[in-house]
Protein backbone atom coordinates (compact mmCIF):
# COMPACT_ATOMS: atom_id res chain seq x y z
CA UNK A 1 0.00 0.00 0.00
CA UNK A 2 1.72 3.51 -1.57
CA UNK A 3 2.05 5.99 1.69
CA UNK A 4 -0.11 9.44 0.48
CA UNK A 5 2.98 11.16 -0.18
CA UNK A 6 3.39 15.14 -0.15
CA UNK A 7 5.70 17.30 -2.31
CA UNK A 8 7.06 20.86 -1.82
CA UNK A 9 6.46 23.37 -4.82
CA UNK A 10 7.61 26.42 -5.28
CA UNK A 11 5.18 29.30 -5.87
CA UNK A 12 7.54 31.25 -7.74
CA UNK A 13 8.76 28.77 -10.22
CA UNK A 14 7.24 25.56 -9.97
CA UNK A 15 10.10 23.33 -9.10
CA UNK A 16 8.89 20.50 -7.35
CA UNK A 17 11.35 19.12 -4.19
CA UNK A 18 10.52 16.34 -1.94
CA UNK A 19 11.58 17.78 1.25
CA UNK A 20 10.98 21.41 2.01
CA UNK A 21 13.93 23.81 2.08
CA UNK A 22 13.98 27.93 2.51
CA UNK A 23 14.92 28.32 -0.50
CA UNK A 24 14.18 27.86 -3.89
CA UNK A 25 17.08 26.22 -5.66
CA UNK A 26 15.82 26.92 -9.16
CA UNK A 27 14.38 30.43 -8.73
CA UNK A 28 16.49 31.83 -5.69
CA UNK A 29 13.00 32.99 -4.09
CA UNK A 30 12.77 32.70 -0.56
CA UNK A 31 10.34 30.58 1.48
CA UNK A 32 8.31 29.96 -1.65
CA UNK A 33 7.67 26.38 -1.01
CA UNK A 34 4.56 24.96 -0.07
CA UNK A 35 3.45 21.49 0.73
CA UNK A 36 1.24 20.06 -1.54
CA UNK A 37 -0.50 16.59 -1.80
CA UNK A 38 0.67 14.43 -4.93
CA UNK A 39 -3.22 13.84 -6.60
CA UNK A 40 -3.74 9.64 -5.66
CA UNK A 41 -3.55 7.35 -8.31
CA UNK A 42 -1.08 9.64 -10.51
CA UNK A 43 0.60 6.48 -13.23
CA UNK A 44 4.25 5.67 -12.89
CA UNK A 45 6.15 4.67 -15.86
CA UNK A 46 4.29 2.59 -18.32
CA UNK A 47 2.41 0.43 -15.97
CA UNK A 48 0.66 -2.44 -17.48
CA UNK A 49 -1.91 -1.34 -19.58
CA UNK A 50 -1.97 -2.02 -23.50
CA UNK A 51 -0.92 0.60 -25.87
CA UNK A 52 -3.61 1.65 -28.63
CA UNK A 53 -2.64 1.89 -31.55
CA UNK A 54 -1.19 4.71 -33.35
CA UNK A 55 -1.48 6.24 -36.06
CA UNK A 56 1.71 8.24 -37.54
CA UNK A 57 0.66 10.61 -40.39
CA UNK A 58 2.45 12.83 -42.89
CA UNK A 59 3.36 16.47 -42.35
CA UNK A 60 1.99 16.92 -45.72
CA UNK A 61 -1.89 17.44 -46.56
CA UNK A 62 -4.59 16.69 -43.70
CA UNK A 63 -7.04 19.58 -46.00
CA UNK A 64 -8.64 20.86 -42.79
CA UNK A 65 -7.19 24.52 -42.25
CA UNK A 66 -7.04 26.08 -39.35
CA UNK A 67 -9.17 29.29 -39.88
CA UNK A 68 -8.18 32.59 -38.07
CA UNK A 69 -10.91 34.15 -36.38
CA UNK A 70 -10.63 38.09 -35.94
CA UNK A 71 -11.84 39.37 -33.29
CA UNK A 72 -12.82 43.26 -34.06
CA UNK A 73 -10.39 44.98 -32.35
CA UNK A 74 -7.49 45.36 -34.56
CA UNK A 75 -5.01 46.15 -31.89
CA UNK A 76 -5.71 42.82 -30.19
CA UNK A 77 -5.86 40.67 -33.75
CA UNK A 78 -2.62 42.40 -34.83
CA UNK A 79 -0.64 41.51 -31.56
CA UNK A 80 -2.23 38.19 -31.89
CA UNK A 81 -0.92 37.86 -35.31
CA UNK A 82 -4.04 38.16 -37.41
CA UNK A 83 -6.43 37.05 -35.36
CA UNK A 84 -7.05 33.94 -33.01
CA UNK A 85 -6.51 30.51 -33.66
CA UNK A 86 -9.63 27.83 -33.28
CA UNK A 87 -8.66 25.09 -30.51
CA UNK A 88 -5.55 27.32 -28.94
CA UNK A 89 -4.76 28.91 -25.82
CA UNK A 90 -4.21 32.50 -24.77
CA UNK A 91 -2.45 33.69 -21.56
CA UNK A 92 -3.19 37.37 -20.38
CA UNK A 93 -0.90 38.54 -17.91
CA UNK A 94 -0.65 42.04 -16.29
CA UNK A 95 -0.46 43.86 -12.91
CA UNK A 96 -3.84 43.41 -11.02
CA UNK A 97 -6.01 46.70 -12.24
CA UNK A 98 -4.33 47.44 -15.42
CA UNK A 99 -7.74 46.55 -17.40
CA UNK A 100 -7.23 42.45 -18.52
CA UNK A 101 -10.83 42.22 -17.21
CA UNK A 102 -11.74 45.06 -19.20
CA UNK A 103 -9.74 43.97 -22.51
CA UNK A 104 -11.12 41.16 -22.25
CA UNK A 105 -14.96 42.02 -21.71
CA UNK A 106 -14.76 44.22 -24.57
CA UNK A 107 -12.92 41.41 -27.02
CA UNK A 108 -16.06 39.01 -25.79
CA UNK A 109 -18.87 41.90 -26.63
CA UNK A 110 -17.14 42.66 -30.14
CA UNK A 111 -16.46 38.70 -31.39
CA UNK A 112 -20.11 37.86 -30.09
CA UNK A 113 -21.85 41.00 -31.60
CA UNK A 114 -19.97 39.83 -35.28
CA UNK A 115 -17.45 43.35 -34.85
CA UNK A 116 -14.64 40.98 -36.90
CA UNK A 117 -16.85 38.63 -38.96
CA UNK A 118 -19.58 36.37 -38.30
CA UNK A 119 -20.83 36.22 -34.76
CA UNK A 120 -19.32 34.10 -32.57
CA UNK A 121 -20.91 32.14 -29.04
CA UNK A 122 -18.56 33.48 -26.22
CA UNK A 123 -18.79 32.45 -22.73
CA UNK A 124 -17.46 34.89 -20.09
CA UNK A 125 -16.59 32.51 -16.70
CA UNK A 126 -15.77 35.32 -13.90
CA UNK A 127 -14.30 33.85 -10.50
CA UNK A 128 -13.34 37.70 -9.24
CA UNK A 129 -16.80 39.34 -9.99
CA UNK A 130 -20.14 38.69 -9.64
CA UNK A 131 -22.59 38.84 -12.27
CA UNK A 132 -23.78 41.75 -11.64
CA UNK A 133 -20.92 43.36 -11.69
CA UNK A 134 -19.85 41.90 -14.76
CA UNK A 135 -22.98 43.16 -15.80
CA UNK A 136 -22.71 46.69 -14.53
CA UNK A 137 -19.11 46.92 -16.34
CA UNK A 138 -20.33 45.51 -19.77
CA UNK A 139 -23.54 48.64 -19.59
CA UNK A 140 -21.05 51.18 -18.65
CA UNK A 141 -18.34 50.01 -21.92
CA UNK A 142 -21.93 50.04 -23.46
CA UNK A 143 -21.54 46.67 -24.38
CA UNK A 144 -24.37 45.46 -22.31
CA UNK A 145 -26.42 43.72 -25.02
CA UNK A 146 -23.87 41.83 -26.44
CA UNK A 147 -25.28 38.24 -26.52
CA UNK A 148 -22.30 36.92 -24.38
CA UNK A 149 -23.13 34.35 -22.00
CA UNK A 150 -22.18 34.81 -18.64
CA UNK A 151 -21.36 32.98 -15.43
CA UNK A 152 -19.37 33.15 -12.11
CA UNK A 153 -17.40 30.20 -11.15
CA UNK A 154 -14.28 29.21 -9.62
CA UNK A 155 -14.30 25.26 -9.69
CA UNK A 156 -13.09 23.65 -13.16
CA UNK A 157 -15.31 20.34 -12.18
CA UNK A 158 -18.45 23.27 -12.81
CA UNK A 159 -16.49 25.39 -15.92
CA UNK A 160 -15.85 22.15 -17.68
CA UNK A 161 -19.48 20.24 -16.90
CA UNK A 162 -21.16 24.12 -18.17
CA UNK A 163 -18.98 23.64 -21.38
CA UNK A 164 -19.18 20.30 -22.06
CA UNK A 165 -22.81 20.31 -22.01
CA UNK A 166 -23.18 23.46 -24.08
CA UNK A 167 -24.27 22.25 -27.67
CA UNK A 168 -22.26 21.11 -30.42
CA UNK A 169 -21.88 22.42 -33.53
CA UNK A 170 -22.83 25.56 -35.09
CA UNK A 171 -23.76 27.12 -31.88
CA UNK A 172 -21.24 25.58 -29.49
CA UNK A 173 -19.34 28.65 -27.34
CA UNK A 174 -16.51 29.29 -29.72
CA UNK A 175 -14.30 31.84 -27.10
CA UNK A 176 -13.86 30.95 -23.81
CA UNK A 177 -12.62 33.36 -21.01
CA UNK A 178 -11.64 32.12 -17.54
CA UNK A 179 -11.00 35.33 -15.34
CA UNK A 180 -8.40 34.54 -13.95
CA UNK A 181 -6.53 31.39 -13.89
CA UNK A 182 -5.87 32.09 -10.09
CA UNK A 183 -9.18 31.45 -8.74
CA UNK A 184 -9.85 28.84 -10.32
CA UNK A 185 -9.35 25.45 -8.78
CA UNK A 186 -9.82 21.77 -9.27
CA UNK A 187 -11.61 20.12 -5.95
CA UNK A 188 -9.28 16.85 -6.69
CA UNK A 189 -6.48 18.97 -4.95
CA UNK A 190 -5.97 19.57 -1.41
CA UNK A 191 -4.22 22.91 -2.26
CA UNK A 192 -5.82 26.16 -2.17
CA UNK A 193 -6.88 28.29 -5.58
CA UNK A 194 -3.77 30.46 -6.91
CA UNK A 195 -1.20 27.86 -5.88
CA UNK A 196 0.96 26.23 -8.23
CA UNK A 197 -0.20 22.53 -8.92
CA UNK A 198 -3.69 23.89 -8.89
CA UNK A 199 -3.06 26.60 -11.34
CA UNK A 200 -1.14 24.02 -13.69
CA UNK A 201 -3.78 21.13 -13.09
CA UNK A 202 -6.66 23.65 -13.47
CA UNK A 203 -5.12 25.05 -16.45
CA UNK A 204 -4.16 21.44 -18.08
CA UNK A 205 -7.93 20.69 -17.64
CA UNK A 206 -9.32 23.75 -19.39
CA UNK A 207 -6.75 23.80 -22.01
CA UNK A 208 -7.50 19.67 -23.21
CA UNK A 209 -10.92 20.56 -23.30
CA UNK A 210 -10.16 24.06 -25.49
CA UNK A 211 -8.40 21.36 -27.67
CA UNK A 212 -10.90 18.75 -28.09
CA UNK A 213 -13.99 20.87 -28.44
CA UNK A 214 -12.10 23.60 -30.48
CA UNK A 215 -13.15 26.51 -28.89
CA UNK A 216 -10.18 29.61 -27.82
CA UNK A 217 -9.50 30.00 -24.29
CA UNK A 218 -8.40 33.12 -22.81
CA UNK A 219 -6.80 32.30 -19.44
CA UNK A 220 -6.14 35.51 -17.28
CA UNK A 221 -3.09 35.64 -15.21
CA UNK A 222 -1.77 38.21 -12.45
CA UNK A 223 1.38 39.46 -12.49
CA UNK A 224 3.93 39.81 -9.26
CA UNK A 225 5.81 42.85 -8.16
CA UNK A 226 8.86 41.40 -9.91
CA UNK A 227 6.89 41.54 -13.41
CA UNK A 228 6.42 37.39 -13.65
CA UNK A 229 3.45 35.78 -13.85
CA UNK A 230 2.68 34.48 -10.05
CA UNK A 231 2.52 30.71 -9.59
CA UNK A 232 1.34 30.21 -13.11
CA UNK A 233 5.01 30.16 -14.37
CA UNK A 234 4.17 26.96 -15.31
CA UNK A 235 0.99 28.16 -17.48
CA UNK A 236 4.03 29.97 -19.99
CA UNK A 237 4.85 26.40 -21.07
CA UNK A 238 1.18 24.65 -21.45
CA UNK A 239 -0.17 27.47 -23.63
CA UNK A 240 0.17 28.66 -27.24
CA UNK A 241 0.48 32.80 -27.09
CA UNK A 242 1.20 34.53 -23.80
CA UNK A 243 0.79 37.89 -23.56
CA UNK A 244 0.90 40.91 -21.52
CA UNK A 245 -1.52 44.09 -20.91
CA UNK A 246 1.29 46.54 -19.31
CA UNK A 247 0.92 50.03 -18.93
CA UNK A 248 1.76 52.89 -16.46
CA UNK A 249 -1.28 53.44 -13.88
CA UNK A 250 -0.29 57.15 -14.25
CA UNK A 251 -0.63 57.15 -17.92
CA UNK A 252 -3.35 56.22 -19.35
CA UNK A 253 -2.73 53.72 -22.32
CA UNK A 254 -1.74 50.31 -21.93
CA UNK A 255 0.11 48.03 -24.46
CA UNK A 256 -0.63 44.71 -24.91
CA UNK A 257 2.74 42.83 -26.08
CA UNK A 258 3.08 39.07 -27.10
CA UNK A 259 6.04 37.31 -25.49
CA UNK A 260 5.13 33.82 -27.47
CA UNK A 261 3.21 33.22 -29.94
CA UNK A 262 2.77 29.53 -31.54
CA UNK A 263 0.94 31.41 -34.45
CA UNK A 264 2.96 34.45 -35.25
CA UNK A 265 5.64 37.18 -34.50
CA UNK A 266 6.11 38.26 -30.58
CA UNK A 267 7.26 41.59 -31.02
CA UNK A 268 3.90 43.61 -32.07
CA UNK A 269 2.28 45.88 -29.79
CA UNK A 270 -1.50 46.81 -29.26
CA UNK A 271 -1.86 50.24 -27.95
CA UNK A 272 -5.14 51.07 -26.14
CA UNK A 273 -6.12 54.12 -24.21
CA UNK A 274 -8.16 53.47 -20.73
CA UNK A 275 -11.06 56.14 -21.06
CA UNK A 276 -14.38 56.38 -18.14
CA UNK A 277 -16.06 53.93 -21.18
CA UNK A 278 -12.82 51.53 -21.16
CA UNK A 279 -10.44 50.67 -23.95
CA UNK A 280 -10.10 52.79 -26.83
CA UNK A 281 -8.14 51.62 -29.48
CA UNK A 282 -5.19 54.10 -30.42
CA UNK A 283 -4.36 52.97 -34.66
CA UNK A 284 -1.56 56.01 -34.42
CA UNK A 285 0.65 55.78 -31.10
CA UNK A 286 3.13 58.11 -32.11
CA UNK A 287 0.65 61.09 -32.05
CA UNK A 288 0.15 59.94 -28.36
CA UNK A 289 3.62 59.53 -27.38
CA UNK A 290 5.12 63.33 -29.03
CA UNK A 291 4.56 65.90 -26.31
CA UNK A 292 3.16 68.95 -28.27
CA UNK A 293 5.50 72.31 -27.70
CA UNK A 294 5.60 75.40 -29.18
CA UNK A 295 9.28 76.18 -28.94
CA UNK A 296 12.09 73.63 -28.63
CA UNK A 297 13.89 72.59 -25.30
CA UNK A 298 16.99 71.51 -24.53
CA UNK A 299 17.50 67.92 -23.51
CA UNK A 300 14.65 66.05 -25.31
CA UNK A 301 15.23 64.40 -28.54
CA UNK A 302 12.53 62.56 -30.89
CA UNK A 303 13.12 58.22 -31.17
CA UNK A 304 12.20 56.89 -34.51
CA UNK A 305 11.63 52.92 -33.26
CA UNK A 306 10.08 50.12 -34.32
CA UNK A 307 7.37 47.46 -32.50
CA UNK A 308 7.26 44.85 -34.18
CA UNK A 309 6.37 45.89 -37.69
CA UNK A 310 4.87 49.04 -37.07
CA UNK A 311 6.85 52.67 -36.09
CA UNK A 312 6.59 54.50 -32.88
CA UNK A 313 7.73 57.86 -32.44
CA UNK A 314 8.88 58.54 -28.64
CA UNK A 315 9.99 61.62 -27.10
CA UNK A 316 13.19 61.21 -24.84
CA UNK A 317 13.77 62.86 -22.11
CA UNK A 318 17.52 63.55 -20.42
CA UNK A 319 18.42 66.25 -17.35
CA UNK A 320 22.13 66.18 -16.78
CA UNK A 321 22.90 68.28 -13.31
CA UNK A 322 25.99 68.76 -11.00
CA UNK A 323 26.30 66.35 -8.68
CA UNK A 324 26.29 66.38 -4.80
CA UNK A 325 27.17 62.77 -4.13
CA UNK A 326 30.52 60.47 -4.42
CA UNK A 327 28.89 58.58 -6.62
CA UNK A 328 26.05 60.47 -9.27
CA UNK A 329 22.78 59.30 -9.48
CA UNK A 330 21.64 57.36 -12.91
CA UNK A 331 17.60 57.27 -13.13
CA UNK A 332 16.02 55.81 -15.81
CA UNK A 333 12.78 55.21 -16.76
CA UNK A 334 11.49 52.85 -19.96
CA UNK A 335 14.68 52.05 -21.20
CA UNK A 336 18.30 49.91 -19.87
CA UNK A 337 20.08 51.56 -17.29
CA UNK A 338 23.32 49.44 -18.70
CA UNK A 339 23.05 50.76 -22.01
CA UNK A 340 22.52 54.03 -20.64
CA UNK A 341 25.92 53.51 -18.34
CA UNK A 342 27.87 52.19 -21.57
CA UNK A 343 26.83 55.29 -23.76
CA UNK A 344 28.38 57.66 -21.16
CA UNK A 345 31.45 55.26 -21.05
CA UNK A 346 31.68 56.08 -25.09
CA UNK A 347 30.59 59.73 -24.49
CA UNK A 348 33.30 60.20 -22.23
CA UNK A 349 36.18 58.20 -23.68
CA UNK A 350 35.86 58.42 -26.95
CA UNK A 351 34.93 61.80 -27.36
CA UNK A 352 36.26 63.38 -24.76
CA UNK A 353 32.96 64.95 -23.04
CA UNK A 354 33.02 64.79 -18.81
CA UNK A 355 29.73 64.02 -18.51
CA UNK A 356 29.74 60.89 -15.93
CA UNK A 357 30.65 63.20 -12.53
CA UNK A 358 26.87 64.38 -12.97
CA UNK A 359 23.90 63.22 -11.56
CA UNK A 360 21.85 61.90 -14.96
CA UNK A 361 18.19 61.45 -15.39
CA UNK A 362 16.60 59.50 -18.38
CA UNK A 363 13.09 59.20 -19.07
CA UNK A 364 10.96 58.02 -22.14
CA UNK A 365 7.78 59.70 -22.54
CA UNK A 366 4.65 58.82 -22.03
CA UNK A 367 5.49 55.57 -19.95
CA UNK A 368 6.47 53.59 -23.07
CA UNK A 369 9.95 50.92 -22.38
CA UNK A 370 11.69 50.51 -25.23
CA UNK A 371 14.11 47.59 -25.53
CA UNK A 372 15.80 48.72 -28.75
CA UNK A 373 19.88 49.46 -29.40
CA UNK A 374 18.28 51.61 -32.29
CA UNK A 375 17.74 54.28 -29.34
CA UNK A 376 20.92 54.46 -28.27
CA UNK A 377 21.62 57.74 -30.72
CA UNK A 378 18.54 59.18 -29.52
CA UNK A 379 19.74 58.93 -25.83
CA UNK A 380 23.08 60.32 -26.77
CA UNK A 381 21.75 63.05 -28.82
CA UNK A 382 19.36 63.85 -25.95
CA UNK A 383 21.69 63.65 -23.39
CA UNK A 384 24.31 65.85 -25.61
CA UNK A 385 21.10 68.45 -25.56
CA UNK A 386 20.61 68.04 -21.96
CA UNK A 387 24.41 69.05 -21.34
CA UNK A 388 25.07 72.01 -23.86
CA UNK A 389 21.34 73.01 -22.97
CA UNK A 390 21.09 73.33 -27.32
CA UNK A 391 17.88 72.30 -28.01
CA UNK A 392 17.83 69.78 -30.78
CA UNK A 393 16.46 71.40 -34.10
CA UNK A 394 12.97 71.20 -34.54
CA UNK A 395 11.33 68.74 -36.09
CA UNK A 396 14.11 66.17 -35.97
CA UNK A 397 14.32 62.34 -35.66
CA UNK A 398 17.05 60.09 -34.32
CA UNK A 399 17.91 56.53 -34.43
CA UNK A 400 20.75 54.60 -34.28
CA UNK A 401 23.09 51.77 -32.65
CA UNK A 402 25.88 52.74 -31.08
CA UNK A 403 29.16 50.74 -30.77
CA UNK A 404 32.23 50.84 -28.17
CA UNK A 405 34.56 52.47 -30.35
CA UNK A 406 31.92 55.47 -30.57
CA UNK A 407 30.75 54.34 -34.11
CA UNK A 408 27.46 54.59 -35.24
CA UNK A 409 25.84 51.23 -36.80
CA UNK A 410 22.76 51.04 -39.25
CA UNK A 411 19.80 48.95 -37.65
CA UNK A 412 16.83 47.78 -39.32
CA UNK A 413 13.87 48.99 -41.11
CA UNK A 414 15.50 52.59 -41.59
CA UNK A 415 12.73 53.38 -44.54
CA UNK A 416 9.87 52.47 -41.99
CA UNK A 417 10.96 54.67 -39.29
CA UNK A 418 11.83 57.37 -41.70
CA UNK A 419 8.48 57.57 -43.78
CA UNK A 420 6.41 57.70 -40.30
CA UNK A 421 8.52 60.66 -39.45
CA UNK A 422 7.83 62.26 -42.89
CA UNK A 423 4.08 61.14 -42.48
CA UNK A 424 3.91 63.33 -38.56
CA UNK A 425 5.71 66.34 -40.19
CA UNK A 426 9.33 65.56 -39.35
CA UNK A 427 11.58 67.60 -41.84
CA UNK A 428 14.94 66.07 -40.56
CA UNK A 429 16.39 63.19 -39.48
CA UNK A 430 19.72 62.00 -37.68
CA UNK A 431 20.66 58.59 -39.10
CA UNK A 432 23.50 56.10 -39.09
CA UNK A 433 25.62 56.15 -42.49
CA UNK A 434 23.09 54.83 -44.97
CA UNK A 435 22.40 53.74 -48.54
CA UNK A 436 19.01 54.37 -50.27
CA UNK A 437 16.33 56.62 -50.93
CA UNK A 438 15.77 60.03 -48.89
CA UNK A 439 11.56 59.59 -48.03
CA UNK A 440 11.47 63.24 -48.15
CA UNK A 441 13.85 64.22 -45.22
CA UNK A 442 16.54 65.83 -44.73
CA UNK A 443 18.95 63.28 -43.96
CA UNK A 444 22.47 64.34 -41.19
CA UNK A 445 24.20 60.99 -41.65
CA UNK A 446 26.21 60.81 -38.30
CA UNK A 447 29.35 57.77 -38.56
CA UNK A 448 30.85 58.63 -34.94
CA UNK A 449 29.32 59.93 -31.84
CA UNK A 450 31.96 62.91 -32.24
CA UNK A 451 30.40 64.26 -35.26
CA UNK A 452 27.22 64.44 -32.84
CA UNK A 453 29.49 66.05 -29.82
CA UNK A 454 30.49 68.69 -32.34
CA UNK A 455 27.24 69.51 -33.62
CA UNK A 456 26.15 70.36 -30.49
CA UNK A 457 29.32 72.01 -29.20
CA UNK A 458 29.19 73.87 -32.27
CA UNK A 459 25.98 75.94 -31.13
CA UNK A 460 26.96 75.41 -27.70
CA UNK A 461 30.35 77.34 -28.50
CA UNK A 462 28.50 81.03 -29.10
CA UNK A 463 26.85 80.95 -25.76
CA UNK A 464 30.01 80.52 -23.85
CA UNK A 465 29.40 77.04 -22.68
CA UNK A 466 31.35 75.17 -19.77
CA UNK A 467 30.07 71.45 -20.26
CA UNK A 468 32.86 70.69 -22.96
CA UNK A 469 36.09 69.99 -21.38
CA UNK A 470 39.13 72.31 -22.75
CA UNK A 471 40.52 69.34 -24.84
CA UNK A 472 37.84 69.18 -26.79
CA UNK A 473 37.15 72.81 -27.51
CA UNK A 474 41.03 72.60 -28.60
CA UNK A 475 40.68 69.71 -30.84
CA UNK A 476 37.95 71.40 -33.27
P1 LIG B 1 -9.79 45.78 -14.68
O1 LIG B 1 -10.16 45.39 -16.06
O2 LIG B 1 -10.72 45.41 -13.59
O3 LIG B 1 -8.33 45.29 -14.32
P2 LIG B 1 -7.78 43.81 -14.11
O4 LIG B 1 -8.82 42.86 -14.57
O5 LIG B 1 -6.53 43.79 -14.93
O6 LIG B 1 -7.47 43.68 -12.65
O7 LIG B 1 -9.57 47.35 -14.74
C1 LIG B 1 -9.76 48.12 -13.64
C2 LIG B 1 -9.26 49.51 -13.83
O8 LIG B 1 -9.65 50.09 -15.04
C3 LIG B 1 -9.77 50.34 -12.73
O9 LIG B 1 -8.70 50.87 -12.01
C4 LIG B 1 -10.57 51.40 -13.37
C5 LIG B 1 -10.21 51.37 -14.81
N1 LIG B 1 -11.36 51.55 -15.70
C6 LIG B 1 -11.53 52.75 -16.35
O10 LIG B 1 -10.73 53.66 -16.20
N2 LIG B 1 -12.59 52.90 -17.21
C7 LIG B 1 -13.49 51.92 -17.41
O11 LIG B 1 -14.45 52.10 -18.19
C8 LIG B 1 -13.32 50.69 -16.72
C9 LIG B 1 -14.30 49.57 -16.90
C10 LIG B 1 -12.26 50.54 -15.88
MG1 LIG C 1 -9.93 41.54 -13.39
Amino acid sequence: MARSQARFACQECGAVYPKWAGRCEACGGWNSLVEEAVPAGAPKGLGPGKARKLALVGLAGGGETMERRLTGVAEFDRVCGGGVVPGSALLIGGDPGIGKSTLLLQIVAAIASGKGGAPLGCVYVSGEESLDQVRLRAVRLAVGNAPVLLAAATSVRDIVGALEAAPRGANAPQIVVIDSIQTAYLDTLDSAPGTVSQVRASGQELIRLAKERGFTLFLVGHVTKEGTLAGPRVLEHMVDTVLYFEGDRGHQFRILRAVKNRFGPTDEIGVFEMTDRGLAEVPNPSALFLAERDSPVSGTAVFAGMEGTRPVLVEIEALVAPSLLGTPRRAVVGWDGNRLAMILAVLEARCGVAIGVRDIYLNVAGGLRINEPAADLAVATALLSALSQQPVPEKTVVFGEIGLSGEVRPVGQAEGRLREAAKLGFVEAFTPPRRGGDCGLRLAEIRHLRQLVERFIDRAAGSESTVFPPRHRQSR
